[in-house]
């Protein structure tokens, strides 16, 4: 019943998690940025994994996040059935734009395919967090939501999980990596268990109106919603620039943009693709004074998510 022979590649694309007011609940996938996987069933139940990069991530199943999420996956698959999967990672671990997402989700998706499409996307989604959860310390679903629904999601609840998509107007991305490591469990443990009320309502307000924003593809509204008075306040200080690069996004008349997840990577949202390359150009300058290693990208937004071609 199953095709042994059949062989599959995947591309599973970075996203950008909390889009600065809705931490852990709104993400994005972009373009041009991704992960490649291939992929096919064993006939024993089995995860053989390769590394087809230079991270020398571990490749034993219960350490690896696309292992993770592939036992998540095969607790609910009889059988003697497993999968042989080569991992080129071209999106760096620890950059924050989804790069354990795009290994969890991009597997699920392709072991989905491989099996005939037996799952809904909801219990994809819950068995990449099981994946993403290894890499970061905790079940959050807004890079993994995006990578595989594509487009702009938000999360309104891990458990039970509720996703929802929303069909964002078009809009330019400019993302920036400075190279320094911020680890997510770290990011996630300066932030604070309770928070005041007074702050909370600036917060809801934001987000609200940031969907609404999205929704009637009102750039002005976005850009007036995209502020954050939780979280980048306090995990700024993880990134240097952080305060110029908004100043460039401030200047260049973008939309907004923040902290890309926890980090270090940071993002801007344009209407032009003009506007995008110059906030990269201004970015590229800044940088390099810093005399910071980085990578920059300029990309739209991916409403497709991962995608998987038979070879
Ligand atoms: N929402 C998460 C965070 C994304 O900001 O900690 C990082 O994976």
């Amino acid at each position: 019943m199953y095709d042994f022979t059949k062989k599959i590649k995947v591309y599973s694309p970075a996203s950008v998690a909390n889009v600065v007011c809705g931490f852990d609940t709104f993400g994005f996938a972009v373009h041009d940025i991704y992960d490649e996987l291939v992929m096919r069933l064993i006939p024993k139940r089995e995860i053989i994994i390769t590394n087809k990069d230079n991270y020398n991530l571990p490749t034993e199943p219960e350490k690896n996040v696309l292992g993770v999420a592939l036992l998540a996956l095969l607790e609910e698959v009889k059988g003697d059935i497993g999968f042989e999967i080569e991992s080129n990672k071209l999106i760096k671990p620890g950059s924050g734009i989804g790069s354990s997402a795009a290994s969890a989700g991009g597997v699920i998706v392709g072991a989905n395919y491989l099996l005939g499409k037996p799952f809904t996307q909801k219990q994809l989604i819950e068995f990449a967090m099981a994946g993403e959860a290894l890499a970061s310390g905790s079940k959050h679903a807004d890079n993994i939501a995006p990578c595989i629904c594509g487009g702009f999601t938000i999360v309104r609840t891990h458990d039970p999980l509720d996703v929802i998509s929303i069909d964002a107007p078009p809009m330019f991305v400019t993302i920036v990596h400075p190279q320094i490591e911020v680890k997510t469990s770290d990011a996630r443990n300066m932030l604070p268990t309770e928070i005041p009320f007074k702050k909370a309502i600036q917060q809801w307000g934001n987000i609200a109106a940031m969907v609404a924003g999205l929704m009637k593809g009102d750039y002005e509204l976005i850009s007036r919603s995209m502020q954050d008075v939780l979280v980048e306040p306090i995990r700024q200080k993880l990134i240097p620039g952080y305060a110029e690069f908004q100043k460039i996004g401030h200047e260049e008349q973008a939309i907004g943009g923040g902290i890309s997840g926890s980090g270090p990577s940071m993002f801007m949202l344009s209407k032009e693709v003009e506007t995008a390359k110059r906030i990269e150009q201004r970015a590229i300058e800044l940088y390099s004074s810093l005399g910071l290693p980085f990578h920059t990208f300029v990309t739209t937004l991916n409403k497709e998510g991962v995608r998987v071609e038979e070879m």
